[in-house]
């Protein structure tokens, strides 16, 4: 869905830094865009604004018809639940959850669906990331590759109109990053999700369809590749 983001500003009041200066940008729906500058420009802190994690301090952002910015707690929870999908730099999956439960739980948590249809749909989605074959494992016992991958899965499975991914293969050896990155590529395509994912990797940026440069908490530029 088409994301609009209009004099976005965050500031973290108690140490005065301004993490993110009167920004405007737009995504059109389907499009892969990497967000790309250097530490501290504010890359972490707009995704976590797109995606509903954090709360800006001024400004706004529309999701499709939907003003993000002006939603309650409670219309942000679900809007996260049923739209967004997050992939995390360190993965974040739920250790005490087996490879299956965690693909699972936002099909769980949605209660859209019954048992058989949740089942089904986790274990397609564990197929497209060829990790079935690992459903009854634990993080712990997984490769990097594989958790990030999990990881995706899970964001995936809700089929949310969104991704948001922050540095999804810092963690990654360049070999594991190639191959989680032209998964989710794949993955988005398909889906026609707008994927939206900050890197400080050049190579990673390049598999996107446009690059934006951050500094200081505002757009350098945008370049369509
Ligand atoms: N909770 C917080 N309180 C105060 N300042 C914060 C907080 N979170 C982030 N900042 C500051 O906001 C600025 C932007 O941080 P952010 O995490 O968005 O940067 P980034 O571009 O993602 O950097 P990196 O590439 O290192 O991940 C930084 O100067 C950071 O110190
Ligand atoms: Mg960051």
């Amino acid at each position: 869905m088409h994301i609009r983001i209009e004099n976005l500003s965050k500031q973290y009041e108690e140490h005065h830094v301004k993490a993110l200066n009167e920004l405007n940008l737009s995504f059109e729906k389907g499009e892969f865009v990497a967000i790309m500058g250097p530490s501290g420009c504010g890359k972490s802190t707009l995704l976590n604004i797109i995606a509903g994690i954090d709360r800006q301090s001024s400004g706004r952002i529309f999701i499709g018809e939907h003003e993000l910015s002006a939603m309650s707690e409670n219309a942000l929870t679900e809007m996260r639940r049923d739209n967004i999908g997050f992939i995390f730099q360190f993965f974040n999956l739920l250790s005490t959850l087996t490879v299956y439960e965690n693909v699972a739980l936002p099909l769980e948590l949605a209660a859209k669906c019954g048992a058989a249809e949740i089942k089904k749909r986790a274990m397609e989605m564990l197929e497209k990331v060829s990790l079935a074959a690992r459903h009854d494992f634990y993080p712990s016992q997984l490769s990097g590759g594989e958790m990030q991958r999990v990881a995706i899965a899970r964001a995936l499975v809700n089929n949310p109109q969104l991704i948001v991914a922050d540095e999804p293969t810092g963690n990654l050896d360049t070999e594991n990053g190639e191959q989680v990155l032209e998964l989710f590529r794949k993955l988005c395509r398909e889906g026609m999700h707008t994927a939206i994912m900050a890197t400080h990797s050049q190579e990673a940026a390049n598999c996107a369809d446009r690059i934006v440069r951050m500094k200081d908490g505002r757009i350098l530029e945008s370049s369509i590749k």
